[in-house]
């Protein structure tokens, strides 16, 4: 069953045009992830859904009644933001029944609902205090809490956890999946953290220059992005991408090299026409580059360490390949990130030849970079 329908929404302030044509359909208990740049709209997206910003035009349903020109508060949706917005003169208690209070509704339902909300998020105990006396987490918690008692149809979250440190952070998405997993609600949620993203979501949603540029599961999204926006954008340290040309085609595959690149051949998606010389780019990620110290053979590219992280379980590598050119890499052009699972015995200005994952290319065009390459399997989860 739907839950949560747009339909072609626009949105402007004055001239600037926010929200473009967003068309998006939820169905009901799903946890919808929406990512994308800062000042891409998510926020503006969750306002008007919530009815805090107008929308100028489009449909905007819920469970099927269009509420497009509905108060906020007869839209049967709730909203988390990234400050908690708590009343510091008011208990947690109160804080929690609040938006029942506002709506009139009876003194034992109010208790009833504020009693469940607090046991679900476990913080009965908490209940006298006010805001002030509380962790960050807790107040994070009372601030959803205050959202679970009006049982709205649909929750929206912006950012709910960006102010807790990483631990906390930890914690609070393992809760807020189960607390998804419990009360079946559909959840809209804005997120910049990859790991929330890609842990969290049934769908997730990549919003740019308010245009949805891609929705689909968090692996279908890692593995076949349909540009090379969403093959950038998800995924830290971000894809690797180079500036190719065409060396010659037979069928499905498509060779390509550069300088500094030998030649690598990639399964098309389908047969192109693509003419020898014609610039393309070549996506490899981070994870699918493996390192050995430079003997002079073999290896796609050879370059020189610039600086190593050691994550413990990972470490980062940061190559300088030279005259390679690279596109709006982290560590700016001519530079390849490496991410290899183990302890790297290489330091700085060391050579190295870096091999890539043939089976995990990418390449994407060079108008638009819409994705030329073959899909690529996801395992089943
Ligand atoms: N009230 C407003 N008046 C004019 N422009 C606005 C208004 N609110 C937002 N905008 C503009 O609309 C665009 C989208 O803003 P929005 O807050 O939705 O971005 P966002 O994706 O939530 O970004 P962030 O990740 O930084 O929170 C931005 O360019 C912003 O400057
Ligand atoms: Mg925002």
């Amino acid at each position: 069953m739907t839950s949560l329908e747009l339909r072609e929404i626009n949105k402007n302030y004055g001239a600037y045009h926010a929200l473009r044509g967003i068309d998006l359909s939820v169905a009901q208990g799903e946890f919808i992830v929406m990512v994308g740049p800062s000042g891409c709209g998510k926020s503006t997206l969750l306002k008007s859904i919530a009815g805090l910003e107008q929308i100028s035009s489009g449909q905007i349903l819920i469970n099927g009644r269009d509420v497009s020109r509905q108060e906020p508060g007869d839209r049967g949706i709730a909203m988390v933001f990234q400050s908690y917005a708590l009343y510091p003169h008011m208990t947690v208690a109160e804080n929690m029944g609040f938006g029942l209070r506002m709506a009139k509704r009876p003194k034992a339902e109010i208790e009833a609902a504020v009693a469940r909300a607090a046991k679900i998020l476990r913080i009965t105990d908490q209940l006298d205090k006010r805001p002030k006396q509380l962790s960050g987490g807790q107040r994070q918690r009372v601030a959803i809490g205050r959202a679970i008692t009006r049982s709205p149809e649909v929750f929206l979250f912006d950012e709910p956890l960006s102010n807790l440190d990483a631990a906390l952070r930890t914690q609070m998405r393992v809760e807020l999946s189960s607390l998804h997993a419990e009360l079946g609600a559909t959840m809209v949620y804005v997120t910049h953290d990859q790991v929330e993203a890609m842990t969290m979501a049934s769908r997730i949603v990549v919003l740019n220059q308010g245009v949805i540029e891609q929705v689909g599961s968090p692996l279908e999204l890692y593995r076949n992005p349909d540009n090379l926006f969403v093959a950038g954008f998800l995924g830290a340290p971000r894809m690797n991408f180079l500036g190719v040309t065409v060396d010659a085609v037979s069928g499905r595959n498509v060779t390509v090299s550069a300088p500094g690149l030998v030649p690598v051949t990639v399964e098309l998606a389908e047969a192109a026409a693509l003419p020898k010389g014609a610039g393309l780019t070549l996506g490899v990620r981070p994870e699918n580059i493996s390192m050995v110290a430079d003997g002079g053979e073999g290896g796609a590219i050879h370059g020189q360490v610039r600086l190593v992280e050691h994550l413990g379980r990972e470490t980062i590598l940061y190559v300088d390949a030279g005259n390679l050119r690279t596109i709006a890499s982290e560590s700016g052009t001519g530079n390849i990130t490496v991410q290899l699972s183990y302890v790297a015995p290489f330091g700085p200005e060391q050579n190295v030849a870096l091999k890539l994952d043939a089976r995990e290319l990418y390449l994407f065009s060079s108008d638009g970079g819409r994705t030329l390459s073959a899909r690529k399997t996801i395992l089943d989860r």
